[in-house]
C-alpha cells in the first residue's frame, strides 16, 4: 500500500508541507521496493535514502520550533528521536536478515503509519502555532 497527499496531511506551513510531500515520495518507493520483493540491497538504498531525508526534515522542522518557541517542543523532539532511532534499528536489521516478511511489516506500521499519524497529530500543530507566530 501507497499513501497519497490529500488534504488530512496538509498542515498549512508551505516548507513544512513540500518536505512531507517529498519524504511521503521516498516512504512510497520504499513501500514499492518492498511489495515488489526487491532485493536487499536496492530496499536498503530506499531506506537510507528516507533516513537522510527524515534527519534533514526533523532538523529545519525543529529549527522552525525552536525559533517561533513552540511550548511542546521538547515532547515533539522526542517523537523525533524515536522515530530515527526506529528507521537506524530497521536498517541494521535489513542489514543482518535481508527483507523478511516481518521486517516489510515493521517498515509500513514503524515508518509509513507513523510518519503519517505523526503529521496528522503533531504537525498539524506545529504549523498552528507557527502560523500564529509570524
Ligand atoms: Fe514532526
Amino acid at each position: 500500500m501507497t499513501y497519497t497527499w490529500n488534504k488530512d496531511l496538509e498542515t498549512g506551513n508551505a516548507m513544512i508541507d513540500q518536505q512531507h510531500k517529498q519524504l511521503i515520495a521516498c516512504i512510497n518507493d520504499l513501500l514499492d521496493a518492498c511489495s515488489q520483493g526487491k532485493g536487499r540491497d536496492k530496499i536498503l538504498e530506499t531506506m537510507e535514502f528516507v533516513q537522510n531525508y527524515t534527519i534533514k526534515h526533523f532538523a529545519d522542522e525543529e529549527a522552525l520550533q525552536k525559533r517561533t518557541g513552540y511550548p511542546d517542543f521538547p515532547n515533539h523532539k522526542k517523537y523525533h528521536e524515536t522515530f530515527k532511532k526506529t528507521v537506524k534499528d530497521i536498517i541494521a536489521e535489513l542489514k543482518t536478515t535481508g527483507p523478511t516478511v516481518a521486517l516489510v511489516a515493521k517498515v509500513n506500521t514503524s515508518i509509513a503509519s507513523w510518519f503519517i499519524n505523526h503529521i496528522k497529530r503533531e504537525d498539524t500543530k506545529v504549523a498552528k502555532h507557527v502560523g500564529q507566530a509570524s
